[in-house]
């Protein structure tokens, strides 16, 4: 069955006084019906550009875009305005990481979901103010009929991100991007949430492309996994794979720097480079400990397949005049020709059921 989604060789400039910003630079990936695809990356690295750019929710201009997005057998990226705003929230839903962004102030809760519900959908207001208490009631907002004539100030941040959560489901989007939804939230209540969209998707059969930088959720999550790195795609797979046999040394290094069963976290050195003048080679070469000549010029590497299965990489070391060994070897990475052991736990590093 063809993808739900693909996204093929995006690009995203923005023209600043800096210079051009280049955000995103070829990036290709798709989430297929009712999986959860999780995007990961350092901040910076083209995240929330990639979901705006989906439905073209960042501004044209300063941006600019190129690439093919497929949805459901729709281009949208030659779709007019007016489709893209119908197939927005009915179709395709967004949860930004602030749930005060998503709400008005001065309505109440209730009122917004009622509007979000008839936006799309052509039903009385009082079937509407019904389903609306019915979504409050499953995203588990306790006493949903009262909390209905609430104001988004009388709510937690945890609850009004519940709400927010409820305005994306009004219509049965088929996908659900949420960026960082749960960034803004201490832990225990971002446990709860990340619970409820789990659960959401299962029973709705949506599917969910997946932001973070926490790999920790990632791995409790995810069933497949892109990690970006300014605006490249440094490796995609299930992520089984990813956790257990990483094959880019920018995996690899995301991993080691997060709190794992016996293992004390090493950030990764140095930080992103500048978006207005990447360096040439592969962009994650300066922070590279294995990165030879081969790897400071030209072109990101092409995306190879590290074995059979979808798992991707674009890394010099796995083109076909290197040998993957050298670097499973120097650092433990996944190597394409052998069932190589995995070298971390292959349960989230933070613990928690997947
Ligand atoms: N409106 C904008 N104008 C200029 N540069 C932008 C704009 N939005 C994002 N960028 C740049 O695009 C790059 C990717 O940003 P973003 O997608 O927000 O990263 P992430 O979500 O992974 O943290 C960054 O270098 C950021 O500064
Ligand atoms: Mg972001």
């Amino acid at each position: 069955m063809a993808p739900l989604l693909s996204v093929d060789d995006l690009r995203v400039t923005f023209d600043t006084d800096r210079g051009i910003v280049r955000a995103l630079d070829g990036v290709s990936f798709e989430v297929n019906r009712g999986e959860t695809v999780c995007l990961v990356g350092e901040s910076g690295s083209g995240k929330t550009v990639a979901c705006e750019s989906l439905t073209r929710l960042v501004p044209t201009p300063p941006a600019r875009l190129s690439g093919t997005v497929t949805f459901d057998g729709h281009d949208l990226s030659s779709a007019e305005n007016g489709t893209l705003s119908s197939i927005r929230g009915d179709r395709i839903a967004y949860v930004f990481q602030n749930p005060q962004d998503a709400l008005d102030p001065v309505y109440t809760v209730g009122s917004q979901l009622v509007e979000a519900i008839r936006l799309h959908r052509d039903v009385p207001k009082k079937r509407a103010r019904r389903r609306a208490v019915e979504l409050l009631d499953r995203v588990g907002i306790p006493n949903p009929a009262e909390r209905f004539d609430e104001y988004p100030h009388e709510f937690s941040g945890g609850m009004k991100q519940r709400v927010v959560i409820a305005m994306a489901l009004a219509c049965d989007p088929d996908l659900l991007v949420a960026d960082e939804p749960t960034t803004a939230l201490d832990v225990t209540t971002q446990s709860g949430i990340l619970h409820l969209l789990q659960t959401l998707q299962a029973e709705r059969d949506m599917a969910v492309l997946f932001v973070t930088h926490d790999l920790g959720v990632v791995a409790q999550i995810a069933d497949r996994v892109v990690v970006l790195y300014a605006g490249k795609v440094m490796e995609r797979g299930n992520v089984f794979d990813i956790f257990d046999r990483p094959a880019h040394p920018y995996t690899g290094a995301l991993l080691d720097s997060v709190p794992r069963r016996g293992a004390t976290p090493e950030p990764i050195g140095g930080s992103l480079p500048d978006p207005t003048d990447p360096p040439a080679g592969c962009r994650f070469h300066p922070r590279c400990p294995h990165a030879t000549d081969d790897c400071r010029t030209g072109d990101q590497p092409p995306v190879h397949a590290v074995d059979g299965s979808d798992h991707d990489v674009s890394c010099v070391y796995y083109d076909d005049d290197h040998d993957a060994s050298e670097l499973a070897e120097a650092d433990g990475l996944a190597a394409d020709d052998d069932e190589s052991t995995p070298r971390t736990e292959p349960t989230a590093p933070r613990g928690d059921e997947r």
